[in-house]
């Protein structure tokens, strides 16, 4: 098969990914994700001035495991000596690529400078894309929105900006800041950015499922798409299949995969971790409720695993 694209060097076979979403792209549901067809991973964000001086509440983040790869890490930051620190420090978990986020809206980020907020200074992201690919041997990608407001839509000058300052991929979530998840992406100006670009440019916005996935691929010319919200719960939106098809034996079974892989990775706090997940996967489900409130009470993964085992037994054939 060949390559759909690539990041500079690394050819990507496939173009619907997972996007990275903070607290559930974290490494065992990238694994999962990308074993079901995310042709690439993409992690969450982590802040750069914490690895920079190798928090190991942090650095824990950074971790991944082989069949991840493609891999890229994500950084977050409002200081250019910071960052290159933190990508230096990234390294050392050898990524395939970095990724700066220049477009997440919470007021913590966006109004610290960072995220969000250097779509209003595009000349400080130019400089940090610059220093990351002075400082690290792999591409330096980014994310960004259309701006930060209606009033200040520079979507193509951002854009225009980290493609002369060398940046390998952008992926364009179709909003600005101040629109945080309200209405809908534009993706018209999506594929303004694409029709401009030299480089591989991914579309994000509302994508409903695998179908819509391509639809939108093909209309808007971008190389690929990334998918979050309807991802979470639903990695078999990669396999393209919906998840009505999906038996309930196979989603139960991959949640426990899923599980089992938190509590590796993350140790007893997996339990509590993976109860957002689980809320996700059996939604839909008779009596998923009761679940929900039995899982919550659940101390440890034996108690987990049970609750589990006899909702998949209790579901009616
Ligand atoms: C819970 C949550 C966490 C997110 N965390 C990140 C993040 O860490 N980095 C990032 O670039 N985007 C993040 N995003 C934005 C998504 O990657 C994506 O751009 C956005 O949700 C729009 O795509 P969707 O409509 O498919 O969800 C996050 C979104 C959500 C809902």
């Amino acid at each position: 098969m060949d390559p759909a694209f690539y990041i500079e060097s690394i050819p990507i076979y496939g173009r619907v990914f997972l996007s990275p979403m903070a607290n559930f792209s974290d490494s065992p549901y990238r694994k999962i994700c990308r074993r079901l067809g995310s042709a690439f991973s993409f992690a969450e964000f982590v802040p750069a001035e914490t690895i920079a001086v190798r928090d190991p509440d942090y650095m824990s983040m950074l971790r991944f495991e082989e069949e991840e790869r493609p891999l890229i890490l994500q950084l977050f930051g409002n200081n250019c000596d910071t960052l290159a620190a933190a990508a230096e420090v990234a390294m050392e978990f050898r990524p395939d690529a970095i990724d700066l986020n220049m477009g997440c809206s919470v007021n913590q980020i966006a109004g610290n400078g960072s995220g969000a907020a250097l779509l209003k200074n595009p000349m400080l992201a130019a400089q940090m894309i610059e220093r990351l690919r002075k400082t690290v041997p792999v591409p330096i990608t980014a994310k960004i929105r259309l701006g930060w407001d209606d009033a200040s839509l520079n979507y193509l000058e951002v854009s225009h900006i980290l493609q002369e300052s060398g940046i390998a991929m952008l992926s364009v979530h179709g909003r600005t800041r101040a629109q945080a998840y309200t209405g809908l992406a534009n993706w018209n100006a999506i594929a303004e950015v694409k029709a401009n670009a030299r480089v591989p440019v991914l579309g994000v916005g509302d994508i409903l499922d695998y179908e819509d996935a391509l639809t939108r691929i093909q209309k808007y010319g971008v190389d690929g798409v990334l998918v979050g919200r309807s991802a979470a719960g639903n990695p078999w939106l990669f396999s393209a299949l919906d998840r009505a098809q999906v038996q309930p034996e196979q989603i139960l079974e991959i949640m426990l995969e899923h599980f089992r892989d938190m509590l590796k990775f993350y140790g007893e706090r997996g339990c509590i971790l993976f109860r957002k997940h689980a809320a996700r996967y059996v939604k839909g489900f008779i009596g998923a409720d009761a679940l929900r409130t039995e899982l919550l009470q659940t101390k440890n993964a034996e108690e987990f695993e049970t609750a589990v085992r006899r909702f998949l037994n209790s579901q009616p054939d």
